[in-house]
């Protein structure tokens, strides 16, 4: 375990099981719908989520990134500011936003608001974690891995100042880190 981290809070081994089980629930319920969704992943933190994630989604799908950014250091900040766009258009485009984190739900109104403003059909969210207790605003996921408790976490994706994404697991940040 890195030196920095004080306890995992997620396995390697569940994250794998979680997307793999996730894959499949998401490929049945669009195949049911008969609909195939463009997958838009937020940046930085959702890659390794979103790359465990699309093996195991049995459709035609294709994938977009966008770049926002909410947060600095382990504080939320108000609005977001778009520091990537999609390539893609999405006017009339099923949307399945991937994200590493729920936490005050920001991030995701707001980028679920500007998607259905330029024309998706539908914005569905699949997270790898959710903090429901930071929850600020009104939004839920569709999907969600792992439910967890009001801490502040890094790795598989998620970071503290840009640092332990690469942490193959999800782990608590050690207070005297951040503090
Ligand atoms: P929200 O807009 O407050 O829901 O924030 C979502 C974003 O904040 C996530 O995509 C993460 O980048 C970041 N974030 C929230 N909680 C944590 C955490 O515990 N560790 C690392 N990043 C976090």
């Amino acid at each position: 375990m890195h030196k920095n981290i004080d306890h995992v809070l997620v396995s390697a081994e569940q994250i794998t099981d979680k997307a793999k089980e996730l894959g499949r629930q998401i490929t049945e319920e669009y195949k049911e719908r008969k609909e195939v969704p463009l997958l838009v992943a937020l940046l930085k933190g959702s890659v390794p989520f979103l790359s465990e994630l699309a093996k195991h989604i049995e459709l035609d799908i294709q994938i977009d990134f966008m770049d926002v950014s909410s947060y600095e250091g382990t504080e939320s900040i108000g609005d977001i500011k778009i520091n990537l766009d999609l390539h893609c258009s999405v006017k009339g485009v099923s949307i399945l936003l991937v994200e590493d984190i729920v936490d005050t739900g920001r991030t995701l109104k707001e980028v679920t608001r500007l998607l259905k403003n330029k024309g998706a059909k539908e914005v569905k969210v699949v997270s790898l974690l959710d903090k429901p207790d930071r929850r600020v605003v009104d939004i839920k996921a569709d999907y969600v891995g792992f439910t967890i408790p009001n801490e502040f976490v890094v790795g598989f994706g998620l970071d503290y100042n840009q640092k332990y994404r690469n942490l193959p697991y999800i782990g608590v940040l050690k207070k005297e880190i951040y503090e």
